[in-house]
């Protein structure tokens, strides 16, 4: 993987000393992604599904064929994929329309971001499921048997992170899964931080719903998506309802689709789907597993970057060889949002600091009032991890 190539298709890396490193947040957008959105507002700017005139037809041609690369991106079928704001509004849809009839437990854990968390303890606290919570180690990494003890015949469903937004490393999916399908529950997996950094093959991980976004993946913000079984599909019941989701309707009768359309009520947000499209056909040229080693490689180099600085603390599990090029840590006698201020002002490095909307976790890990965060992506260098660690020396100093 060539990083000096791939930072020349990112406008915003011309000229100028930006390090970025919030990619954790939102990632940059490479050109081939920008121009597919602004392609379809310049030449095809019509709504998809709707009209029979050709601006028409190759709106829905070209929204279409995003499906199915966004579908091939995360080893699913073009119809489980439901486009969705964001993984927010994914995460929010299965709670909403997950029929817990039959089984009321969910269970969740204390690593998950708000997003993940806040839906269904809602509707706990509206009396309509309960929640149970596996725990982490101090560390916020998972034994197997936090999930055994909290997943039973009860369970309706296991919503859980493949890598965790705060710590970089991930869940163990995959007996998570195990476990889960034993006891007759289904898993929700939210790969917001998981899809843009590793090869995620759906179908032979047997997930039954998993959520991520396209701003995470080099796409632009407002579009994510929702994947699901079909047979799971069909039985989510759509709370938000109106054009483009029926076969028919008269006063007294509707008649829904069966596709995945009927979650998509209104006009969709097309330009986005495309350029989400257009970004992960880009990950799928370098191939996610480079993504993936040279993201091993940078983060071996962050991790001792911040561990060769005196008194600085890491969240996480610093030797986990799976995690993503992401770190959490605070320096001594600074607080976070002060050393990001002076990375930004110093080296004009741009990080995130705060609780990461994931308070339990950061609490969990000792670091109620927040730490800092820099997370890498592709068009990131040893070089600038060189700076960053000089930028970090720096301020521990002044301190
Ligand atoms: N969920 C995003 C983050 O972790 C916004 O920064």
């Amino acid at each position: 993987m060539d990083a000096q190539k791939i930072r020349s298709d990112f406008p915003i890396l011309q000229g100028g000393n930006l390090i970025y490193f919030d990619n954790a947040c939102t990632t940059l957008k490479p050109r081939q992604a920008i121009d597919a959105q602004s392609e379809y507002y310049s030449s095809y700017s019509a709504c998809s599904g709707r009209s029979a005139h050709r601006l028409s037809k190759k709106a829905d041609e070209k929204f279409s064929r995003s499906r199915e690369t966004v579908a091939k991106f995360i080893g699913a079928k073009s119809s489980e994929i439901i486009w969705t704001k964001n993984t927010t509004e994914a995460l929010n849809l299965v709670a909403h329309s997950f029929d817990f009839s039959q089984r009321k437990k969910v269970v969740l854990t204390n690593m998950e971001h708000h997003s993940a968390l806040l839906p269904f303890m809602h509707l706990a606290q509206k009396g309509a499921i309960t929640t149970d919570f596996a725990l982490a180690g101090k560390d916020g990494t998972f034994s197997s048997d936090a999930f055994s003890t909290a997943i039973d015949k009860n369970t309706a469903l296991v919503v859980v992170h493949h890598t965790a937004n705060s710590t970089g490393c991930p869940s163990p999916y995959k007996e998570i899964t195990k476990i889960a399908h034993e006891n007759g529950a289904l898993v929700l997996i939210d790969a917001a931080q998981g899809a843009p950094h590793h090869k995620i093959d759906f179908k032979k991980e047997d997930f039954d719903f998993l959520a991520f976004s396209g701003h995470k993946m080099l796409g632009p913000t407002g579009i994510g998506c929702l994947v699901a079984k079909e047979q799971h599909m069909q039985k989510l019941n759509p709370f938000m309802l109106g054009g483009g989701t029926i076969e028919s309707v008269s006063l007294s009768e509707m008649k829904l689709l069966q596709t995945q359309e009927r979650f998509e009520a209104g006009v969709q947000n097309y330009a986005g789907a495309i350029g989400m499209g257009e970004a992960a056909n880009y990950l799928m040229k370098i191939g996610m597993e480079n993504v993936e080693e040279y993201e091993q490689g940078l983060a071996a180099e962050l991790i001792s970057a911040v561990q060769s600085i005196e008194g600085a603390t890491i969240y996480g599990n610093a030797s986990s060889k799976q995690r993503s090029a992401l770190l959490s840590f605070n320096l001594k006698n600074v607080s976070a949002h002060q050393t990001s201020l002076m990375c930004d002002s110093l080296s004009q490095i741009a990080l995130r600091s705060g609780l990461f909307c994931a308070q339990p976790a950061m609490e969990h890990m000792g670091a109620p009032k927040g730490a800092v965060r820099a997370s890498l992506y592709i068009y990131n260098t040893k070089e600038e991890i060189r700076i960053f660690r000089d930028t970090l020396e720096k301020i521990a100093k002044l301190a």
